[in-house]
């Protein structure tokens, strides 16, 4: 089933050279950089084209139609970053200046979202907030200092269109690392659909009753583009410390992570360092991005999987020691961490660059609903209102974006958003342009799970703008769960 070896492995990676964004290198001629592995061939292409030192560092991405070919499953037609899919790896190191040049050759407007990273406003890729759409046939140039370091991720902030494969990954190298590792990979966990993305609307379940649908019609889960019959290959050698970037674009999945005969040392969580966390597995939402080590002392050829929480077959790709025969793992075997062991509790995660908590000027108690057809009632803040919705429809507090209240705030306060989910899902729920404290680590997006206790997210006003606060489950963002942080 998994029937990747090296050579065709090198092949594709060669190929894949031909998309290659302009004036980017190939990836084999990366220099190392003190410490750190260079780029292996897994990693496929980055944009890192050298510089001459001190000016910023020019990067373009084309947003535009293609067909792309996922291996054994097809050609697809697919709206990408210079044709590749997920889009080309942005790397930088800390502090370096990015000027970023966006050209919209699609048929409608486009903005890109660089999430994670506190912008400023302007820069922050929100149309109708921070931007008006780049036009079709228009350019935009984003610039920014590339701070902190730390795994994040950009995509389309216009509608559905990170689910028609607009999204990407942005590494920002720190200069000192906490944790030690040989070389280092980035894996990027994405839903596939094979046409275009559409809100979800209502089907007719066995019985013959009208249920809503809640999962797009996704085709197959990824590793890098790659589905599991032409799985992605990471190479290490037994005594190596790899350093695994786990990045999730999805449009919905969350995913349980985990590697077959190998622990997991997790070392940053939305790319903010933290004490060094040991697991079996892991769950990643849209939005978040985990940082993992993995120490190479159990040669042979192991499963990673990521297992979805809809019905799909998990998404695989294969670690394989270059000092073993063994090519592939076991037809069908998959990591024993996804049923058994210990599980990643963000509540136990200590973050390494907290800073010290303050008593709230604020608070927001929010409750999250919704996912139900026909008449749901809503409560509004200002009374009891009731209201007809024909679709899933998803509220903070009974309110659907964009007809909710701003969360209107004041700069330096320090600021209390308090979640409880009352829905039958779990919502990754993702604010820009500020890292929020949840327990005693710093995230951008943070999975408010079902029945959970009420989850708070804590922090400090202290970047001026409107920006969203809202679920990164694509279609949630679109059918309402969404609001707008203003400072006033
Ligand atoms: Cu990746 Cu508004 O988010
Ligand atoms: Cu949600």
């Amino acid at each position: 089933m998994i029937n990747m070896d090296r050579r065709s492995f090198i092949q594709t990676s060669v190929l894949n050279l031909g998309a290659l964004a302009l004036g980017a290198r190939p990836f084999f001629a990366r220099p190392a950089l003190q410490g750190q592995a260079p780029q292996q061939p897994a990693q496929g292409p980055v944009l890192n084209p050298s510089q001459p030192g001190g000016s910023a560092r020019e990067i373009t991405l084309v947003a535009e139609a293609v067909a792309f070919e996922i291996p054994t499953r097809g050609v697809f037609q697919k709206w990408l970053y210079n044709g590749q899919y997920p889009g080309p790896e942005i790397r930088v190191r800390e502090g370096e200046r990015l000027r970023l040049t966006v050209r919209n050759n699609l048929l409608e407007g486009t903005t890109i979202h660089w999430h994670g990273i506190p912008l400023p406003n302007a820069m922050d890729g929100v149309p109708d907030v921070t931007q008006p759409a780049i036009p079709p046939g228009g350019t935009f140039q984003y610039e920014f200092d590339a701070a902190p370091s730390g795994s994040f991720l950009y995509h389309s902030h216009f509608g559905l269109q990170p689910d028609r494969g607009l999204v990407g990954r942005l590494i920002i190298e720190e200069k000192n690392s906490h944790v030690a590792y040989d070389r280092e990979y980035s894996l990027v966990l994405t839903d596939f659909l094979a046409g275009p993305p559409a809100l979800l609307g209502r089907v007719q379940n066995a019985s013959g009753g009208m249920v809503a649908m809640q999962v797009p019609p996704y085709l197959v889960l990824l590793i890098n583009g790659r589905p599991s019959e032409a799985p992605t290959v990471f190479e290490v050698k037994s005594g190596e410390k790899v350093r695994l970037r786990l990045i999730n674009p999805s449009g919905t999945t969350i995913y349980r992570f985990a590697i077959g005969g190998h622990p997991l040392v997790i070392s940053h969580a939305d790319g903010r360092p933290i004490e060094p966390y040991h697991v079996d597995s892991l769950f990643i939402g849209p939005g978040e991005r985990y940082d993992v080590i993995v120490e190479a002392k159990n040669p042979g050829a192991w499963p990673i999987a990521a297992s979805p929480d809809n019905d799909l077959p998990p998404a695989r790709a294969v670690l394989r020691y270059t000092d073993s025969n063994d090519l592939r793992p076991k037809e069908g075997a998959l990591p024993e961490g996804l049923s058994t062991g210990r599980m990643l509790h963000i509540g136990d995660v200590r973050g390494l660059d907290v800073p010290e908590s303050r008593k709230p000027d604020r608070t927001f108690n929010f409750t999250l609903a919704g996912g139900s057809i026909g008449p749901i009632s809503t409560m509004s803040e200002a009374g009891v209102t009731s209201k007809e919705i024909m679709g899933p429809q998803w509220t903070i507090n009974g309110q659907a974006y964009p007809n909710a209240s701003p969360m209107e705030i004041h700069h330096g306060e320090s600021i209390r958003i308090r979640l409880t989910n009352q829905s039958a899902m779990p919502h990754p729920m993702h604010l820009h342009g500020h890292f929020f404290r949840v327990g005693n680590t710093l995230k951008d997006t943070t999975i408010v799970w079902t029945g959970a206790r009420a989850v708070e997210l804590d922090f400090v006003a202290n970047n001026p703008g409107s920006w969203l606060f809202h679920c990164h489950n694509l279609y949630h963002m679109e059918s309402g769960m969404v609001r707008l942080l203003k400072y006033v």
